[in-house]
């Protein structure tokens, strides 16, 4: 009895930290205007993958991603894959009625590639998944919601894997000519464009540490591989927009990055610049900077790090001449995916594998003790990183036009997430904080509308603002406590106290 009351209060206390410790440390102080400018966009984002299901239905190709599923099991905590998901697919009347409940202003969702081209290939071109996509974009649009399209978001089809994926060129060709399949199907309607989502976070976990598909181990070598040629086929893309389809279309393209940002106990500006660099700057800085081509940090220790293996080039690809120029200014917008930051130091000891990313970083970044922590061991609550990243764009990268295109907090899927609620208003204010001191940041999205597929988490993690009853043939989505926050943030532009 004794022991269960002493559980019990134990528990509650918990509870009880838990909420005072959101309330007192997920929180960012507001200053200027408690408005968002008239034209700001809020969205909510998606992916394909991640929600849509019909992983064989209508046509549809395999990806790297239904591969690896079926085929590793194990890889996924809980085993499980996104064969069927939030099944979007048949039900995206369902996200639209959420969508529409939110009152968003933009819908950030991915295209399938294998879905249009089933081999990854014009020949094998698929009308019935152009029509899916033609329906979707049509009903966001006779609904008041701007299509935001991401062209990639990690489910490569396998047929272009077989070639090498991401570490053979010939996918700057391949993926200029899928982005004209989309440019001449939807370019007449969809406006905003994002060609990659997260290059970092697939060629590394990809193409390095081997556990995402294509479970590629040759670190420090095939992921520098696979951000430089997903650098160029965006770059290639943006210019055969610029030069084929836009005076007809009018529409912008990005790139999304997805970037922690750096603090120093020390307040050492050099590991911090260190850590901006092999971060954002790693294809943030060939696009936005003023002088192009790698970062110096980078180009510098690659260079050095891959003569002393014996090597008689550089490990990290070249980005001069001709490219180099390609590349710079190739974009109308940044995409940033912010969810967490660190504090950095110069390691003192060899970090990782040799050669890796890690080895080159040579720099060790960890989270304050104070910062709270979601469910993800790396997700901890930093707004104050958001506004010092904006800050950091403007400042180094000539203030662009940055849209975040994700930004969200994973529970175990309470109905009253007022943790989620605290980090979506804490990250809010960061945005407009940045914008009240003259950083281009035009528009805000929430990862995710629903719950779905969280990579290797499976459905362990739940990002929605509407959960999804995944257990039930009808999925129905229901609104968490945080979808009415946010609709609310909405409606009146500004960010009202938690309730
Ligand atoms: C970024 C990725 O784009 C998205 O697919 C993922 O679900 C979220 N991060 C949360 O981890």
């Amino acid at each position: 009895m004794w022991l269960f009351a002493f559980f019990a209060i134990g528990i509650l206390a918990n509870t009880i930290n838990v909420t005072q410790a959101f309330d007192y440390k997920c929180n960012l102080t507001a200053k200027g205007s408690p408005k968002f400018p008239e034209s700001f966009s809020f969205g909510v984002s998606t992916a394909a993958y991640q929600i849509e299901g019909a992983w064989n239905e209508d046509g549809k190709g395999e990806s790297i991603w239904d591969h690896f599923t079926h085929n590793f099991p194990e890889m996924m905590d809980d085993r499980s894959n996104g064969d069927v998901a939030a099944d979007s697919y048949h039900r995206f009347d369902q996200d639209l009625a959420a969508l529409k409940e939110l009152k968003v202003t933009h819908y950030r969702f991915s295209i399938s590639w294998p879905r249009i081209y089933p081999t990854g290939d014009i020949s094998s071109k698929n009308q019935k998944g152009i029509d899916y996509y033609n329906g979707v974009i049509d009903k966001l649009l006779a609904n008041g919601i701007q299509p935001l399209v991401t062209m990639f978001h990690y489910d490569l089809p396998i047929e272009i894997q077989k070639l090498g994926g991401f570490a053979n060129p010939l996918i700057i060709n391949m993926f200029v000519t899928y982005a004209i399949e989309l440019f001449e199907n939807f370019g007449d309607r969809v406006k905003l464009w994002n060609t990659f989502n997260e290059p970092f976070d697939y060629c590394k976990p990809g193409y390095a540490d081997a556990n995402y598909p294509p479970q590629v181990h040759a670190p420090g070598v095939a992921d520098y591989l696979c951000m430089d040629h997903s650098l160029k086929a965006h770059a290639a893309t943006y210019r055969t927009y610029r030069a084929k389809f836009y005076e007809k279309q009018r529409g912008k393209i990005g790139l999304t990055l997805s970037s922690r940002f750096f603090f120093s106990h020390t307040n050492n500006a050099e590991d911090i610049s260190r850590g901006m660099q092999f971060n954002l700057g790693f294809l943030g800085h060939p696009i936005w900077s003023n002088t192009g081509g790698y970062p110096k940090a980078m180009v510098e220790t690659i260079q050095s790090n891959s003569l002393k293996e014996g090597r008689i080039s550089s490990r990290l690809p070249r980005l001069d001449g001709k490219w180099k120029e390609i590349v710079k200014g190739a974009a109308d917008f940044l995409g940033l995916n912010y969810y967490t930051s660190r504090y950095i130091r110069r390691a003192s000891k060899p970090m990782g594998e040799s050669p890796s990313w890690e080895r080159d970083y040579d720099s060790d970044a960890y989270p304050d003790e104070t910062w709270v922590r979601g469910k993800p061991e790396w997700l901890y609550c930093v707004p104050e990183g958001l506004e010092g990243i904006l800050k950091y764009i403007r400042d180094e990268f000539g203030n662009p036009e940055v849209i975040i295109t994700e930004n969200g907090w994973s529970d175990d899927g309470d109905p009253e997430d007022d943790d989620r609620i605290y980090f979506i208003k804490a990250h809010m204010q960061a945005v407009l904080n940045a914008a009240n001191d003259g950083c281009n940041v035009t528009g805000y999205t929430v990862w995710s509308l629903i719950d779905n597929f969280e990579w290797q988490k499976g459905y362990t993690h739940k990002f929605g603002l509407y959960a999804v009853n995944m257990t039930s043939p009808n999925k129905e989505r229901s609104p968490r406590k945080s979808a009415k926050y946010y609709r609310n943030v909405i409606e009146t532009k500004t960010l009202p106290s938690i309730v």
